[in-house]
């Protein structure tokens, strides 16, 4: 059973990914680690984000076992990220792992932008997790300040426009549900709620 759920930043995906992920006993993979951590090798070696050939080297050197989330998590990775997913061959060099992971025995549960629709097109669940900008931001504001972050709710409604257009706009994999996805709008939601109706949603599909 391979359950991909894409979706905009901050749309409660990896959330309901990983409460999924522990309600069937699958492995998780949250695939927005491998470009955050490919854009934090590049920063870490004072490498420019849009040196492809140093990207795809950071790329196909990630190990899935050692991201220091610390280090992926923080307002200006997001950003940094998104402007490396938007380099096709950053992208061709992540494709193996991520389909031999959603290729384990028993399934795995995948969370991202182009699962349903590149990494894993036979998902036998595929949601799109969305909600509007305004929750969105509130959501990540609240999660950065748990995390230490002095954020301005404004700045990071900004930062989530943003990077909504450029995932949107890129010619390779842009962000876009399935034509087979089932959209979840998380809007009016709590997490309970989401995880019941993305539970029913797979329910449906086994
Ligand atoms: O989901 P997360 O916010 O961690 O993703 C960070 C960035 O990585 C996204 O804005 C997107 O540009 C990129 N990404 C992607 N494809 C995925 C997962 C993430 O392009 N499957």
């Amino acid at each position: 059973m391979i359950i991909a759920l894409d979706g905009p930043a901050a749309s409660g995906k990896g959330t309901l990914a990983r409460r999924l992920a522990a309600h069937y006993g699958l492995p998780h993979l949250d695939t927005g680690l491998l470009y955050r951590a490919t854009a934090r090798t590049l920063m870490d070696s004072d490498a420019r984000l849009d040196d492809v050939a140093k990207a795809v080297a950071a790329a196909r050197g990630l190990a899935l076992t050692d991201f220091d989330e610390n280090r992926l998590r923080g307002r200006e990775m997001g950003e940094a990220a998104s402007v490396v997913a938007a380099i096709p061959a950053v992208r061709a060099a992540l494709i193996d792992m991520q389909r031999a992971f959603a290729q384990r025995p028993r399934g795995a549960v995948l969370d991202g932008r182009d699962i349903g629709t590149v990494i894993a097109p036979n998902a036998t669940v595929k949601i799109f997790v969305t909600a509007s900008a305004e929750a969105r931001a509130q959501r990540r504001a609240l999660e950065l300040r748990g995390r230490g972050e002095d954020v301005d709710y404004y700045a990071i409604l900004e930062d989530i426009r943003k990077r909504d257009a450029r995932d949107r706009d890129r010619s390779d994999a842009p962000l876009k549900p399935a034509d087979d996805a089932k959209i979840l709008d998380t809007t009016d939601m709590n997490v309970e709620a989401a995880l019941a109706a993305a539970l029913a949603v797979t329910e449906a599909a086994m």
